[in-house]
């Protein structure tokens, strides 16, 4: 979408001369890929998430991917997610010919409803694909137990979720698999990045392998144990992720006040649905301010306002089994999942970042009032 220079972006990075500097040394080091910085970035996300291990990849996409090889999913298998969600989180599964059957959301969290997600097991299903939306954790223990009583693998699409607390610990702490994204919208970036935590060694040798060509532990640059791809993160976005995750305190901090003010601006405006608070289960860590517009209202009109004022917008999320690449390959239409598509129908993305100040929300609360 356009938005004038003058206008409200709908998401920016946070960067300062750290990053500036570190790149820098990068550069100047002449180790741009495999190098010894993508090794200090992975401790350093591993640290933070609490996972033991943490392996960098090329893009959140790949890292769910990567999960979905280690977990053996294949041709014919089912795999369960939300249809509330960006389309990845069912991609990396179609990638290995597995069929998404997807669970529909809990109108609050907008997260998989954990009895839909038990309803839709079949003899064929072979993991769920669970995902922290808009950086609220999902029902994890419910989903466990689930994949435990029949065998499947869990996969935790935590790609908007960096920094979020399921009952007391970060997301990336309790046991299953996890993959963080970092493109520039997220609350640390690397420009294209991401990364997948585990709890496993096995598991994490293996995707050092899988990510770099499927090379083995023997180090030889020509020698191929296993069917690999390119998804390596290279030092340089590494040294920018390091800049980032040591003020990741600061950006969830920062981020939290941001929304915290929106939520006192956009209070009084008759209808909107702001985003779900906290409980003691789930602290979220922010990564979107989308809001749901009254049902009577007309969702192009608000659009076309901001538009007109500069406001950035997106129309997020639209329900992934209604994309014309889904309904064309399996046949979904509407209807499958009443919740997520009645949520897809309503939910607005508001202008969001880290150094997002007062002026600009206030114009923002202002639009969204007079577009209503
Ligand atoms: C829920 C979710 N899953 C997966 C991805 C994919 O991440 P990437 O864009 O880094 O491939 C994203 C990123 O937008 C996401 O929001």
């Amino acid at each position: 979408m356009k938005v004038e220079q003058s206008g409200v972006p709908l998401s920016g990075p946070y960067l300062d001369e750290r990053e500036e500097q570190l790149v820098l040394e990068v550069l100047r080091s002449g180790r741009l890929s495999l190098g010894p910085t993508i090794d200090a970035f992975e401790e350093l996300v591993a640290a933070k998430t609490g996972a033991p291990y943490a392996a960098a990849v090329s893009s959140g996409t790949t890292g769910l991917h990567l999960l979905c090889v280690t977990a053996g999913i294949s041709a014919g298998d089912e795999v369960i997610t939300t249809p509330y969600s960006f389309a990845a989180s069912a991609n990396c599964f179609i990638y290995e010919g597995a069929v998404p059957v997807f669970a529909d959301i809990d109108r609050a969290t907008l997260n998989m409803d954990p009895r839909a997600v038990e309803a839709a097991v079949t003899p064929r299903t072979k993991a769920i694909v669970a995902v922290d939306i808009y950086g609220y954790p999902c029902e994890l223990d419910e989903l466990r137990a689930t994949a435990d009583r029949h065998g499947l693998a869990l996969i935790q699409d935590s790609c908007e979720a960096l920094g979020a607390e399921y009952r007391g610990a970060t997301i990336g702490s309790h046991g299953p698999s996890a993959v963080f994204a970092f493109y520039p919208n997220k609350q640390i970036t690397t420009g294209e990045g991401g990364i997948v935590t585990t709890h496993s060694e096995e598991e994490w040798r293996l995707l050092r392998s899988l990510r770099n060509q499927g090379r083995g532990d023997s180090g030889g640059w020509l020698e191929h144990v296993r069917l690999g791809y390119n998804y390596r993160l290279d030092d340089v976005r590494a040294a920018l992720g390091i800049g980032q995750i040591e003020k990741l305190d600061e950006i969830l901090a920062l981020r939290r006040d941001v929304a915290a003010r929106y939520g006192e601006l956009l209070r009084g405006i008759d209808g909107v649905e702001l985003p779900l608070p906290d409980d003691a289960d789930h602290r979220r860590s922010w990564f979107v301010y989308v809001v749901l517009l009254p049902s009577n209202a007309d969702r192009e009109r608000v659009i076309a306002h901001f538009e007109r004022e500069g406001i950035g917008y997106n129309r997020y999320l639209p329900s992934i089994h209604l994309q014309p690449y889904m309904r064309e390959r399996f046949g979904f239409s509407e209807g499958l999942c009443p919740v997520s598509e009645g949520v897809s129908s309503r939910s607005l993305a508001l202008p969001f970042f880290t150094a997002l100040g007062r002026d600009a929300q206030e114009r923002v609360a202002e639009a969204l009032a007079a577009a209503l």
